[in-house]
């Protein structure tokens, strides 16, 4: 390894920093250099590189979604259950963690102390949750899917403050292989100036509780890195993990996907470009972001195709440097390709992001176990992936 000195700017202020660089590895990094410095700006304290939280980041390497089950309404299933027996193939397969997405707002009520949390999710949930935890493997128990708390931020922190202190206090005692992920995906009107306070105060509220817990906080936007350099965190918890989703290049990982109103575009390859040119579904035509996408896919070679390594080689890199940085362990919550894609383009794509987020130390957690991403095919018991994340 050799040592390389990289330039750049934050909020305009110089940022120089010494990345770790295998020999000719050319480093690109892309910060978010602002035309100001907001009148409240107050840096955020560098933690260092050797925290609690890099500590239990360093136990994470690669792990899975347990996607669209707890995550969906409890009155409208979106027909995945999961249990023990999809915990022991996730060992077998060689995961070290899973990331446990729940809509908790469905299964909180009030109670005479606080908030109480839902016996029959719990009954469900808690086997599962163990049975993780006695293969050693790390499990990150994330809030999905509030969407009340995204569109009226000010109508719903305290039930999400009083939610998190209650699934704390239900937790206290478990293992601290549990880690807490306080939301997925901050959006719309919970940016993440919002969510600052908000986290803040759900923070303190956990602390309160139990102070040694290793928390994973996402920044607004989707979870997306140019947000990063507006997360605030409380300057004195060095027990917060930071994360990220990558989804790039999207229109590859998400056609077919309805929820996105894709579900009209089919047959993107990775990488671009494609042996004949891609024509844009008319439905899609007036989509200005696509069409440019298409374009490049269509005619640039190696990586300046906007559906080549790049985009993912880019936003890793400028994760790792605000990491590096300011001392905050940075994971990859999420990332992978919709079911529609072709497997060969699929089984690339997720070689790269596995190999770029590896050789920056950066834990990954694949998007999702056995659902319309799925590692795992439930039809005939078989992993579709393992070539790719493993070998
Ligand atoms: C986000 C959404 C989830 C979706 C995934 C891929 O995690 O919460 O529902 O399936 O992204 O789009």
């Amino acid at each position: 390894m050799a040592g390389k000195t990289v330039a750049a700017t934050w909020h305009n202020r110089p940022l120089t920093q010494t990345l770790q660089v295998k020999a000719g590895q050319v480093v690109t990094l892309k910060l978010h250099a602002k035309a100001a410095t907001p009148p409240d700006f107050t840096p955020p304290k560098r933690l260092g590189n050797d925290t609690p939280a890099h500590r239990a980041s360093a136990r994470l390497k690669r792990g899975v979604n347990l996607g669209n089950g707890w995550e969906a309404p409890p009155d409208k299933s979106w027909g995945v259950h999961f249990t023990t027996a999809d915990v022991d193939r996730i060992a077998a397969e060689g995961f070290d963690h899973i990331r446990v997405p729940v809509a908790w707002h469905y299964y909180l009520k009030p109670g005479s102390n606080g908030m109480d949390i839902s016996p029959t999710l719990l009954a469900d949930l808690e086997p599962v949750l163990r049975r993780a935890l006695d293969k050693k493997l790390h499990v990150l128990l994330d809030w999905h899917h509030f969407d009340d708390l995204t569109t009226a931020p000010a109508d719903h922190s305290a039930r999400f403050i009083g939610g998190w202190e209650a699934i704390a206090r239900h937790f206290q005692a478990w293992p601290p292989g549990l880690f807490y992920e306080l939301l997925n995906e901050p959006n719309a009107a919970l940016t993440t100036e919002t969510v600052n306070p908000i986290y803040q105060k759900a923070i303190a509220a956990i602390r309160a509780i139990d102070p040694n817990r290793i928390l994973v906080v996402s920044p607004g936007h989707w979870g997306q890195v140019g947000e990063l350099d507006k997360l605030r965190l409380p300057d004195t918890d060095d027990r917060i993990i930071v994360t990220i989703h990558c989804y790039e290049p999207f229109p590859f990982t998400h056609q077919g996907a309805g929820w996105v109103g894709f579900q009209d575009l089919r047959g993107i390859i990775y990488p671009g470009p494609p042996d004949t040119p891609y024509q844009i579904p008319a439905a899609l035509r007036d989509n200005a972001g696509l069409r440019s996408f298409i374009d490049g896919y269509n005619t640039l070679p190696g990586e300046q195709n906007p559906c080549s390594a790049r985009c993912i080689s880019e936003t890793l890199d400028a994760a790792r440097t605000w990491s590096l940085y300011f001392g905050r362990p940075i994971h990859l919550g999420e990332f992978g390709s919709h079911f529609p894609a072709d497997h060969a383009s699929r089984a690339r794509y997720l070689r790269d992001v596995r190999t770029l987020t590896e050789t920056r130390n950066i834990p990954w957690t694949l998007w999702e176990w056995k659902a319309g991403f799925g590692y795992w095919n439930p039809q005939n018991n078989q992993a579709r992936f393992r070539n790719s994340l493993f070998e």
